[in-house]
Protein backbone atom coordinates (compact mmCIF):
# COMPACT_ATOMS: atom_id res chain seq x y z
CA UNK A 1 0.00 0.00 0.00
CA UNK A 2 1.24 3.22 -1.13
CA UNK A 3 0.67 6.26 1.58
CA UNK A 4 2.27 9.91 1.41
CA UNK A 5 5.78 9.72 2.11
CA UNK A 6 6.05 5.74 2.81
CA UNK A 7 5.03 2.55 1.34
CA UNK A 8 3.51 -0.43 3.59
CA UNK A 9 4.65 -4.25 2.84
CA UNK A 10 2.75 -6.68 4.36
CA UNK A 11 4.61 -8.48 6.72
CA UNK A 12 1.78 -10.93 8.42
CA UNK A 13 -1.60 -11.48 6.69
CA UNK A 14 -5.10 -11.07 8.18
CA UNK A 15 -4.93 -14.79 8.18
CA UNK A 16 -1.68 -15.45 9.60
CA UNK A 17 -2.92 -13.38 12.44
CA UNK A 18 -5.78 -14.76 12.75
CA UNK A 19 -4.70 -18.65 12.85
CA UNK A 20 -1.85 -17.38 15.34
CA UNK A 21 -4.75 -15.47 17.53
CA UNK A 22 -6.04 -18.70 17.27
CA UNK A 23 -3.46 -20.62 18.99
CA UNK A 24 -2.88 -18.23 21.47
CA UNK A 25 -6.41 -17.98 22.72
CA UNK A 26 -6.53 -22.09 22.92
CA UNK A 27 -3.09 -21.36 25.12
CA UNK A 28 -4.64 -19.07 27.57
CA UNK A 29 -8.07 -20.86 28.12
CA UNK A 30 -6.10 -23.74 28.97
CA UNK A 31 -3.74 -22.17 31.47
CA UNK A 32 -6.66 -20.32 33.05
CA UNK A 33 -8.65 -23.29 32.51
CA UNK A 34 -9.47 -23.40 36.38
CA UNK A 35 -10.15 -19.67 36.84
CA UNK A 36 -13.41 -18.46 38.24
CA UNK A 37 -13.16 -15.24 35.75
CA UNK A 38 -10.45 -13.90 34.13
CA UNK A 39 -9.14 -10.43 33.32
CA UNK A 40 -8.01 -9.30 30.20
CA UNK A 41 -6.24 -6.17 30.53
CA UNK A 42 -5.47 -4.34 27.08
CA UNK A 43 -2.96 -1.56 27.06
CA UNK A 44 -3.93 1.12 25.06
CA UNK A 45 -3.89 2.37 22.31
CA UNK A 46 -2.25 -0.42 20.32
CA UNK A 47 -3.90 -3.41 21.81
CA UNK A 48 -7.37 -2.59 20.81
CA UNK A 49 -7.72 -4.86 17.78
CA UNK A 50 -5.95 -7.88 19.08
CA UNK A 51 -7.37 -7.56 22.47
CA UNK A 52 -11.00 -7.73 20.80
CA UNK A 53 -9.97 -10.86 18.31
CA UNK A 54 -8.25 -12.59 21.29
CA UNK A 55 -11.13 -12.81 23.71
CA UNK A 56 -13.46 -13.96 21.36
CA UNK A 57 -11.21 -17.05 21.46
CA UNK A 58 -10.85 -17.84 25.20
CA UNK A 59 -13.73 -20.07 26.48
CA UNK A 60 -13.53 -18.76 29.80
CA UNK A 61 -15.65 -16.62 31.66
CA UNK A 62 -14.16 -13.05 31.26
CA UNK A 63 -13.72 -9.34 32.08
CA UNK A 64 -12.06 -7.04 29.77
CA UNK A 65 -10.17 -3.83 31.36
CA UNK A 66 -7.96 -1.21 29.87
CA UNK A 67 -4.54 0.52 30.76
CA UNK A 68 -3.22 3.48 29.20
CA UNK A 69 -0.09 4.38 29.46
CA UNK A 70 2.07 7.37 27.85
CA UNK A 71 6.17 6.17 27.64
CA UNK A 72 8.10 9.39 27.09
CA UNK A 73 9.89 10.34 23.22
CA UNK A 74 13.50 10.00 22.76
CA UNK A 75 13.94 12.95 24.42
CA UNK A 76 13.41 11.64 27.53
CA UNK A 77 15.35 8.44 26.89
CA UNK A 78 17.37 8.03 29.53
CA UNK A 79 14.42 8.22 32.39
CA UNK A 80 12.15 5.66 30.62
CA UNK A 81 9.58 6.68 32.77
CA UNK A 82 5.90 5.35 32.33
CA UNK A 83 2.48 7.95 33.18
CA UNK A 84 -0.76 5.97 33.75
CA UNK A 85 -2.81 8.13 31.41
CA UNK A 86 -5.97 5.75 32.21
CA UNK A 87 -6.13 3.69 34.75
CA UNK A 88 -8.03 0.32 35.10
CA UNK A 89 -11.54 0.01 36.58
CA UNK A 90 -11.93 -2.67 38.01
CA UNK A 91 -9.62 -4.48 41.03
CA UNK A 92 -7.48 -7.02 40.28
CA UNK A 93 -6.52 -7.89 43.81
CA UNK A 94 -6.56 -11.89 44.51
CA UNK A 95 -7.82 -12.30 40.70
CA UNK A 96 -6.50 -14.12 37.23
CA UNK A 97 -5.08 -11.17 35.08
CA UNK A 98 -3.98 -11.74 31.70
CA UNK A 99 -2.16 -8.42 30.05
CA UNK A 100 -2.07 -8.37 26.39
CA UNK A 101 0.38 -5.89 24.23
CA UNK A 102 0.39 -5.57 20.98
CA UNK A 103 4.32 -4.91 20.62
CA UNK A 104 7.27 -5.33 22.75
CA UNK A 105 10.51 -2.98 22.28
CA UNK A 106 12.26 -2.02 24.59
CA UNK A 107 10.79 -3.92 27.20
CA UNK A 108 10.52 -0.26 29.55
CA UNK A 109 6.47 -0.61 29.39
CA UNK A 110 5.64 -3.51 30.30
CA UNK A 111 8.48 -3.53 33.35
CA UNK A 112 6.38 -0.52 34.50
CA UNK A 113 3.46 -2.07 34.01
CA UNK A 114 3.96 -5.06 35.55
CA UNK A 115 5.81 -3.82 38.53
CA UNK A 116 2.51 -1.66 38.77
CA UNK A 117 0.08 -4.40 38.69
CA UNK A 118 1.94 -6.68 40.87
CA UNK A 119 1.27 -4.08 44.00
CA UNK A 120 -1.65 -4.64 43.51
CA UNK A 121 -1.87 -8.30 44.46
CA UNK A 122 -2.98 -10.22 41.39
CA UNK A 123 -3.22 -14.35 41.80
CA UNK A 124 -1.77 -14.48 39.15
CA UNK A 125 -0.35 -12.22 36.19
CA UNK A 126 0.82 -13.37 32.76
CA UNK A 127 1.51 -11.50 29.31
CA UNK A 128 0.58 -12.30 25.71
CA UNK A 129 2.35 -10.11 23.12
CA UNK A 130 1.47 -9.77 19.67
CA UNK A 131 4.56 -9.29 18.43
CA UNK A 132 8.03 -9.54 19.86
CA UNK A 133 11.04 -7.29 19.17
CA UNK A 134 13.69 -9.58 21.34
CA UNK A 135 16.31 -7.02 19.44
CA UNK A 136 15.92 -4.28 20.86
CA UNK A 137 15.30 -5.39 24.10
CA UNK A 138 17.01 -2.84 26.57
CA UNK A 139 15.50 -4.50 30.36
CA UNK A 140 14.50 -8.07 30.43
CA UNK A 141 11.10 -9.22 29.70
CA UNK A 142 9.43 -12.15 28.52
CA UNK A 143 5.75 -12.97 27.53
CA UNK A 144 4.30 -15.81 28.42
CA UNK A 145 2.84 -16.14 25.20
CA UNK A 146 4.27 -14.30 22.00
CA UNK A 147 2.50 -14.54 18.64
CA UNK A 148 5.27 -13.48 16.39
CA UNK A 149 9.12 -12.70 16.95
CA UNK A 150 9.94 -9.97 14.22
CA UNK A 151 13.14 -8.21 13.07
CA UNK A 152 13.96 -4.19 14.05
CA UNK A 153 11.36 -2.67 11.57
CA UNK A 154 9.08 0.24 11.89
CA UNK A 155 5.67 -1.58 11.60
CA UNK A 156 2.30 -0.84 11.12
CA UNK A 157 -1.31 -2.35 11.15
CA UNK A 158 -3.53 -4.58 13.15
CA UNK A 159 -4.02 -1.46 15.95
CA UNK A 160 -0.35 -0.63 15.35
CA UNK A 161 0.54 3.05 14.27
CA UNK A 162 2.62 5.54 12.55
CA UNK A 163 1.59 8.80 13.97
CA UNK A 164 -1.70 7.81 14.94
CA UNK A 165 -2.63 6.28 10.93
CA UNK A 166 -3.12 3.01 10.16
CA UNK A 167 -4.07 1.03 13.31
CA UNK A 168 -7.08 0.10 10.60
CA UNK A 169 -5.14 -1.73 8.48
CA UNK A 170 -6.40 -5.65 8.98
CA UNK A 171 -2.28 -6.56 8.59
CA UNK A 172 0.72 -5.89 9.61
CA UNK A 173 3.01 -4.22 7.28
CA UNK A 174 6.90 -2.72 7.28
CA UNK A 175 7.36 1.04 6.63
CA UNK A 176 9.38 1.92 4.32
CA UNK A 177 10.06 5.93 3.98
CA UNK A 178 10.15 6.92 0.62
CA UNK A 179 11.35 10.48 1.07
C1 LIG B 1 3.95 1.07 21.89
C2 LIG B 1 3.39 -0.33 22.08
C3 LIG B 1 3.87 -0.72 23.44
C4 LIG B 1 5.17 0.03 23.59
C5 LIG B 1 6.30 -0.92 23.43
O1 LIG B 1 3.07 1.95 22.50
O2 LIG B 1 1.99 -0.33 22.00
O3 LIG B 1 2.97 -0.33 24.45
O4 LIG B 1 5.21 1.04 22.58
O5 LIG B 1 7.52 -0.26 23.55
P1 LIG B 1 8.61 -0.57 24.65
O6 LIG B 1 8.73 -2.06 24.79
O7 LIG B 1 9.86 0.03 24.05
O8 LIG B 1 8.21 0.10 25.91
P2 LIG B 1 2.98 3.50 22.13
O9 LIG B 1 3.69 4.29 23.19
O10 LIG B 1 3.44 3.70 20.71
O11 LIG B 1 1.45 3.79 22.28
P3 LIG B 1 0.15 3.15 21.57
O12 LIG B 1 -0.07 1.79 22.20
O13 LIG B 1 -0.92 4.12 21.91
O14 LIG B 1 0.40 3.05 20.08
Amino acid sequence: MSKSGYVIEEILSANAIAARVAVLARNITDHFRDTEKLVVIGLLRGSFVFVADLVRGIDLAVEVDFLEVSSYGAAMESSREVRILKDLSGEIKGRDVLVVEDIVDTGHTLHHVLDMLQTRGPKRLEICALLDKPSRREVEIRATWTGFEIPDKFVVGYGVDYAQRDRNLPYIGTVRFTG
